[in-house]
């Protein structure tokens, strides 16, 4: 019997994590933990366990708390039982929406910081033993085109884009500290979330799916790159 393929994923409540869940649970290859802020309330979430071919296990985590990632490890090592991960994908965020270098809130920029860059950074240092023992050691950190400056997107959203370019030099940053794992960021595209809102270019489905091709397919020669989720390379 072959070895399933593990992914601890992060912000599955809804949205693009949602999604990303719903089709990898689809598989019975793959051994999925879900993590959120609060599973109680995750009812969609909870629901993919109805029709679940992989394993779905959901676990607390909320990224912008040391103490839940820190706990979180735990539970997941129990899940895993010996297991190591194959693919650690830091996918929750926030936004404080359209603010600007010169109008933001400074609480909300250091929130968006804790969550968006210190939380997948802590995530990659705890989870790193058992990125170690997985067979695929990939490290996903889902950023945006907003985080790019070379797309020169102007003034607005300023403290989310600066979130997302600190989240692109973490990885950058991953990928030279450990060429034995594969790091890299990805953006999902324009998307019908409650982010992305109702005019947004493309249904979580379209992305998620493209994302993860990109996933299984990457190999180290991709690893501290900016990757749009078709895999077309993004310029910094
Ligand atoms: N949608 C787009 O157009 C778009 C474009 C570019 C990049 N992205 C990126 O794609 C990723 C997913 O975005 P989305 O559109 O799915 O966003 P979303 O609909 O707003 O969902 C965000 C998810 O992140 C979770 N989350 C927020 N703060 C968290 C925390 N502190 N701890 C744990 N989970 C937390 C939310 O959980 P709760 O339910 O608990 O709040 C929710 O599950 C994000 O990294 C985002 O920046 C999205």
């Amino acid at each position: 019997m072959t070895e399933s393929t593990t992914w601890l994923i992060s912000g599955t409540s809804r949205g693009i994590g949602l999604e990303l869940v719903r089709q990898l649970v689809a598989s019975p290859s793959n051994l999925v933990i879900a993590t959120c802020r609060k599973p109680d309330g995750a009812s969609a979430l909870k629901a993919l366990k109805g029709s679940a071919k992989g394993s779905l296990h959901i676990v607390s985590l909320d990224t912008g708390n040391e103490a839940s990632i820190r706990a979180s490890v735990k539970e997941v090592d129990k899940i895993l039982a010996g297991r190591g991960l194959d693919y650690l994908y830091n996918n929750a965020a926030i936004t404080e929406g359209n603010d600007s270098a010169f109008e933001f809130s400074y609480k909300g920029l250091l929130e968006t910081l804790q969550v968006n860059v210190a939380g997948p950074a802590l995530m990659a240092q705890v989870y790193l033993p058992y990125l170690e023992r997985g067979r695929r050691k990939v490290i996903v950190n889902t950023t945006s085109g907003l985080a790019s400056i070379g797309l020169d997107f102007g003034a607005k959203n300023a403290t989310y884009s600066v979130s997302k370019t600190a989240l692109n030099m973490l990885t950058y940053k991953q990928a030279k500290a450990r060429p034995d794992l594969i790091a890299y960021v990805i953006d999902p595209g324009w998307v019908k979330t409650d982010m992305g809102g109702p005019d947004a270019m493309m249904e979580a489905n379209e992305t998620v799916a493209k994302q993860i091709e990109l996933a299984k397919m990457v190999t180290p020669k991709d690893s501290g790159k900016f990757y749009r989720h078709d895999g077309e390379q993004v310029v910094w």
